[in-house]
């Protein structure tokens, strides 16, 4: 079966929270400032949840993917979420967003690989695909980061926002008629790296049986900024260099680069390390900042639903942060 299946992305959808919140409204709860925000990391604004939960706008991103896809729910056999802020520890956010769609015919799990979720998510739905396993996936990347800030740390708070991404991706035989039997994922490359993973961390719940002495203490997200900068404008130019190389592609065949929004300086000293045009690195920090895992879909669905995505392109798409972990894909649309 290997190397006989395609696997392609046929439909891509978002969901993003009601709740606008500027850097000005920020600058009231934090002693921060517009200019300090954007002048760092390109973050103008991002959307905070009140209502939504992390399964809530899951299940919105994937029902607008399965609608872009034209695909029912009961056609989906694979659903995988990438997520670190699930709204319980079991269930899975996959199994609720399973329950909410009625995917009755899908297996579902979650994957933690915080900031390269989604894209962990996408590798593993492709390799089942190509296995013959499975025929139809859809992936996720969904986050409520805002309940694991500490809103009085300005150093990370400022920087996080929620909402959800979702694509579908589906098996195609190669050689068949049909004119998606043809591009698709092309490459993937993945890593991790668990020797630095406390530059980018946030404490699970500690044991609290009776008979332990020190009380339960919440803990929120807590990072080195620096160190993470200095991971990611190394690690992301050489896993693309990677990618492209196992895809027979140069930069210059790329169309577009989809990388995870945590800062629009590491898009920019990506871009120079690649010495491609920053033009081909669309943006969407500015108005959602950094959600994790869900970023680079719904990063994605925009690119998608603004027809910036025709047939044929050479994209590249590229997750990074806590763990840490990384993720590249080359993929003709
Ligand atoms: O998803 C993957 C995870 N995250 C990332 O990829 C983040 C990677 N790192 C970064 O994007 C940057 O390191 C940050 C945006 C987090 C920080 O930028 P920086 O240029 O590295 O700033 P810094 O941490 O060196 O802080 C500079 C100053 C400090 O003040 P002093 O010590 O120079 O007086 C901070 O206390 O800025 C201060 N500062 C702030 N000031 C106003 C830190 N946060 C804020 C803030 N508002 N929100």
């Amino acid at each position: 079966m290997k190397n006989s299946v395609i696997t392609r992305i046929t439909g891509t959808g978002s969901c993003l929270p009601e709740q606008i919140v500027t850097n000005e409204d920020l600058s009231k709860v934090v002693d921060t400032s517009d200019e300090w925000i954007s002048s760092r990391t390109g973050i103008r604004e991002r959307h905070l949840a009140k209502d939504e939960t992390t399964a809530s706008m899951a299940a919105e991103a994937g029902m607008r993917a399965m609608q872009d896809a034209g695909i029912g729910a009961e056609e989906v056999d694979l659903l995988i979420v990438g997520t670190i802020t699930g709204d319980y520890v079991t269930p899975s956010t996959s199994c609720e967003v399973q329950e909410i769609l009625g995917a009755v015919n899908a297996v579902a799990f979650d994957i933690n690989a915080a900031c390269a979720g989604f894209m962990f998510a996408l590798h593993t739905a492709h390799a089942y695909l190509q296995s013959g396993i499975y025929k139809t996936a859809l992936v996720l990347g969904a986050e409520t980061l805002s309940k694991i800030m500490d809103w009085k740390d300005r150093s990370t708070c400022v920087l996080f926002g929620d909402g959800a991404g979702a694509a579908v991706v589906r098996a195609f035989e190669k050689g068949k008629a049909e004119d998606k039997a043809a591009g698709g994922i092309l490459a993937f490359e993945q890593g991790s790296d668990g020797r630095k993973g406390k530059v980018l961390s946030c404490l699970g719940r500690r044991n609290n049986n009776p008979l332990i002495e020190n009380p339960f203490i919440p803990s929120y997200v807590s990072m080195n900024g620096q160190e993470v900068y200095k991971f990611a404008v190394n690690t992301v130019p050489a896993s693309i260099q990677k990618v492209l190389e196992l895809a027979g592609l140069e930069t210059g065949d790329i169309k577009y680069f989809v990388l995870h929004q945590a800062n629009i300086r590491i898009l920019q000293a990506v871009a120079k390390r690649l010495k491609a045009d920053m033009e081909k690195f669309p943006v969407s920090l500015d108005h959602c900042g950094n959600i994790s895992a869900a970023s680079v879909p719904i990063l994605l669905d925009e690119m998608n639903r603004k027809g910036m995505l025709e047939k044929g392109d050479k994209i590249v798409m590229s997750g990074f942060g806590g763990g840490l972990t990384w993720a590249s894909a080359v993929l003709e649309w």
